[in-house]
């Protein structure tokens, strides 16, 4: 009984070390993910107006779309010279991205999930940026980042303002949570199944077992 005491009190010991430290090294912003379709849906007109100027999401195709619920028609007005069924590649030839910013964008689609605490780490990096004395743009999550202030958030001057690129910032994330997992619903609503399953496989089995022991005894 004593040692068990001894390593619960370890492990909770060292799960609160752990949120400490995070607490210290991370100056990343806590969202809430927003997973609602309406919530992914402007975050999806978001990147192809804007971040899919330099960005690719080659792991995703137009439409795919259709799954948060946007229909063909909706889908082909945002398109330019793509096609449908085309993967969503950014319509800048590679060279000029890579030479623009001596770096290559990289891929979207799966950044939610490539960075750790990804959404957390988007949002921030999208509303981190701020005007150095200068002149220029710089990011506080990333110093030196090569990419410009993508929202404008280092424009923003009044609160709206704020909110406004703050809530672009945070439907960006939907979408891009939804990019990297996209059959994550499906696994949820499936989940909920196996769950009822599993309750009413284990009432019967109670049942069953009352009424052999019920003619043992
Ligand atoms: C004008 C070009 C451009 C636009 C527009 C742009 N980006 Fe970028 N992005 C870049 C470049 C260049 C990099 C590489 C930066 C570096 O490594 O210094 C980058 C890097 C990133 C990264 C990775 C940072 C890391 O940790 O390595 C993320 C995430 C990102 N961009 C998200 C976005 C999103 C979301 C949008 C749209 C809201 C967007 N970008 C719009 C050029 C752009």
């Amino acid at each position: 009984m004593r040692s068990l005491l001894l390593v619960v009190g370890a492990i909770v010991l060292l799960t609160s070390m752990g949120g400490a430290m995070a607490a210290a090294s991370g100056e990343l912003k806590d969202i809430d993910v927003d997973q609602s379709n309406e919530a992914r849906q402007r975050g999806a007109e978001i990147v192809m107006s804007t971040c899919m100027l330099c960005h690719s999401l080659k792991y995703v195709k137009f439409m795919d779309l259709s799954d948060i619920g946007m229909d063909k028609e909706q889908i082909l007005d945002m398109l330019d010279d793509q096609k449908i069924e085309d993967r969503m590649m950014s319509l800048t030839p590679i060279e000029v991205r890579e030479e623009s910013y001596g770096k290559l964008p990289p891929d979207l689609s799966l950044m939610a999930i490539a960075r750790k605490k990804g959404p957390d780490y988007i949002y921030t990096l999208l509303t981190d940026y701020y005007y150095r004395e200068d002149g220029e743009t710089d990011n506080h999550l990333f110093p030196g980042i090569k990419m410009p202030d993508a929202l404008a958030y280092a424009d923003a001057e009044t609160d709206a303002d704020l909110a406004d690129v703050e809530a672009q910032a945070s439907d960006v994330v939907s979408f891009l949570v939804w990019t990297a997992d996209p059959n994550a619903d499906e696994r949820k609503r499936l989940g909920v199944y196996v769950i009822i399953y599993l309750i009413i496989l284990t009432v019967l089995l109670y049942l069953v077992k009352k009424r052999v022991w019920r003619q043992v005894h």
